[in-house]
């Protein structure tokens, strides 16, 4: 299978060293230093048992460098370089070919479908953890599932409930545990709600995922974001199940208990944040079915502040 993809972070870097040695495999990256030392030595994985890999793949810092299309697009890049990604897809992605979003937050799936048309678009999400160590290097952090599903209303369309099983296939065989689910909208807004959990509070705390779950303070305020994400999720009909979403996320803050979360990442880099997608798209879509968000709707704002001070630190 040609596999691209898009954005060679810590999540992109880590399926493409995981899934060079079972397809073709290119990233597409704009960190040039980045590329040139994946084309020059692969990408190096440090593996969760600590042993170093080197697995040949290639980089591009240009769609215009691809001479092939690729069956597969999986698209790891910051949800405020979708709409590009999904550009850059529509150029290189085969007729009959698959994107697959892995980011955070809601909207993408969305945008991406606009632009390669909603039967060659997927969802995902996963439990993965990576970091990047510099340029071509990555180490894998945790493993975790990895779950597929149809863009609503597609899973019974054009084929590609086969094309999901094909990718769920190939990632098994290469130790990405993955499953497919029937349920798209469910699917992602499982993992929304689990960032929006964690990654404002602990971007605003300075503190490993752990801590939410360890400490009572945090604990009260992250059961408050969840309760109204949850709200917002069931009033617009989206079938989150039984389980209790809460202990999900708890659960997830135990499991990644030393992580620190993409947003604490972002916000320690002084780079701009995912809150609009995340915390901000919980406010945003309470306000289409009238439930207020008022905690989301304050830690989008204070990581807003938080992200224009940043030159300001004391
Ligand atoms: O964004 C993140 O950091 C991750 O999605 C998660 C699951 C919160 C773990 O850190």
């Amino acid at each position: 299978m040609e596999i691209l993809i898009i954005g060679a972070g810590a999540m992109g870097g880590l399926f493409g060293a995981m899934l060079g040695p079972f397809a073709q495999v290119r990233l597409c990256t704009t960190n040039a230093e980045h590329a040139l030392a994946i084309n020059r030595d692969g990408l190096l994985l440090t593996g969760m048992d600590g042993a170093l890999r080197r697995v040949p793949v290639t980089a591009l810092t240009d769609p215009a460098q691809s001479d092939r299309p690729a069956d597969l697009i999986l698209v790891c890049t910051k949800a405020r370089s979708t709409e590009a990604a999904a550009q850059t897809a529509r150029q290189l992605l085969a007729e009959d070919g698959l994107t697959l979003t892995l980011q955070n937050g809601l909207g993408n799936l969305e945008r991406i479908a606009a632009v390669v048309g909603p039967a060659r678009a997927a969802a995902g999400i996963t439990a993965q953890a990576a970091t990047l160590l510099g340029p071509g290097r990555v180490r894998h952090a945790g493993v975790g599932p990895t779950v597929l599903a149809a863009a609503p209303g597609q899973s019974g369309q054009s084929g590609q409930g086969g094309k999901i099983a094909a990718v769920a296939e190939l990632f098994n065989r290469a130790s990405v545990e993955t499953r497919i689910a029937e349920d798209g909208e469910a699917l992602l807004w499982s993992k929304l709600i689990v960032n929006v959990g964690i990654n404002a509070l602990t971007a605003l705390l300075r503190a490993a995922n752990g801590a939410l779950a360890q400490v009572p303070e945090c604990e009260r305020l992250m059961a408050q974001a969840v309760a109204e994400a949850v709200a917002v999720g069931q009033a617009l009909g989206v079938n989150l199940g039984p389980e209790d979403q809460l202990d999900r996320v708890r659960q997830v803050c135990t499991l990644t208990a030393a992580n620190r979360s993409s947003m604490l990442q972002d916000i320690l880099r002084g780079r701009p944040t995912e809150i609009d997608v995340i915390n901000g798209a919980v406010v945003a879509k309470g306000r289409e079915v009238g439930v207020a968000a008022p905690v989301n709707a304050l830690l989008t704002q204070l990581i807003q502040a938080l992200e224009a001070t940043a030159s300001q630190r004391i």
